[in-house]
């Protein structure tokens, strides 16, 4: 069965970390206190996006801006679905500047946008899987933004019901594997106990196959990584689930990204995903 998976090519969007730091705690995992290197945080995010170049994937870049130390965040800025972009409305006042930022760019870039009303962090916790748009709530996007996605795209959306305040974002909880638009079978990778009972439920019914995470490999970031089908971009910390992952036949590519997990990011976070 695995021999039968095809990476596909995808275009991500990135925002360099010229101007990332942690000067505010939005989260548990940030601390005023501890301080970044923005130098090893730049040449870490530099050998990601050569790693997607590498494989054979497009990334574009949106520019950072002062002010903005979460702005590389990319994932965050909207969902992208058939060349039509839905932009966030950030939680934090901290981050509301980004809006514009990504706005303009998507707008320079040929996209239709629509902005959210309700509080939505983009693909932070919305993800598109087998037709469907899994939906985080919980810690920042709200069920209204749900409802407003689901309106916008056309796309069932399914709520999701996240209860640990160290896994905020969907993103930090489950990634997908597979997307199915490549007519393969969809599927995803999640750690469990960062939903409800009720949501953990929803999660068993959709995706029967998961493979399973522990709360040592969602600490370690390993949820928070991107699959192309066949090669996944995952935290070397993480190295149970990476080891998981292949015995699956997924080929894990490490990469490390340590001084965003200080500002409660990683891979995934970094990366918006281009569904044109
Ligand atoms: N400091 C950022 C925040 O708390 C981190 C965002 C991480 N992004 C993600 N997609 N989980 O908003």
């Amino acid at each position: 069965m695995s021999a039968q998976r095809v990476p596909r090519a995808r275009r991500y969007l990135v925002c360099e970390p010229r101007f990332f730091d942690v000067s505010y705690a939005i989260n548990p995992w940030m601390s005023t206190d501890t301080p970044v290197d923005r130098d090893l945080a730049r040449s870490q995010w530099q050998h990601l996006v050569d790693t997607y170049l590498g494989l054979g994937h497009t990334v574009d870049h949106v520019g950072p801006e002062p002010g903005l130390p979460d702005m590389v965040f990319a994932a965050n800025s909207a969902l992208v679905l058939d060349g039509r972009v839905f932009g966030s409305r950030f939680h934090a006042l901290e981050r509301r500047g980004e809006e514009a930022a990504y706005e303009t760019w998507f707008k320079a870039a040929g996209f239709t946008l629509q902005q959210s009303v309700a509080v939505c962090e983009g693909e932070g916790d919305l993800v598109p899987v087998g037709g469907f748009v899994l939906a985080g709530t919980g810690f920042r996007t709200t069920t209204e933004a749900h409802r407003e996605v689901q309106e916008y795209f056309g796309t069932p959306v399914v709520s999701l019901t996240l209860v640990d305040p160290y896994f905020y974002h969907l993103d930090t909880a489950l990634f997908v594997l597979d997307d199915g638009a490549g007519g393969g079978p969809a599927n995803v990778c999640y750690y469990p106990e960062a939903f409800s009972p009720g949501s953990r439920e929803v999660l068993e019914r959709l995706f029967p196959d998961a493979v399973t995470a522990t709360r040592e490999d969602a600490v370690a970031w390993g949820l928070n990584s991107v699959s192309d089908g066949v090669h996944v971009f995952v935290a070397p910390q993480a190295a149970a689930l990476a080891a998981r992952l292949a015995a699956h036949g997924y080929v894990p590519v490490p990469v490390d990204l340590s001084e965003f997990h200080k500002a409660g990011g990683g891979i995934k976070c970094c990366t918006q995903e281009i569904r044109a």
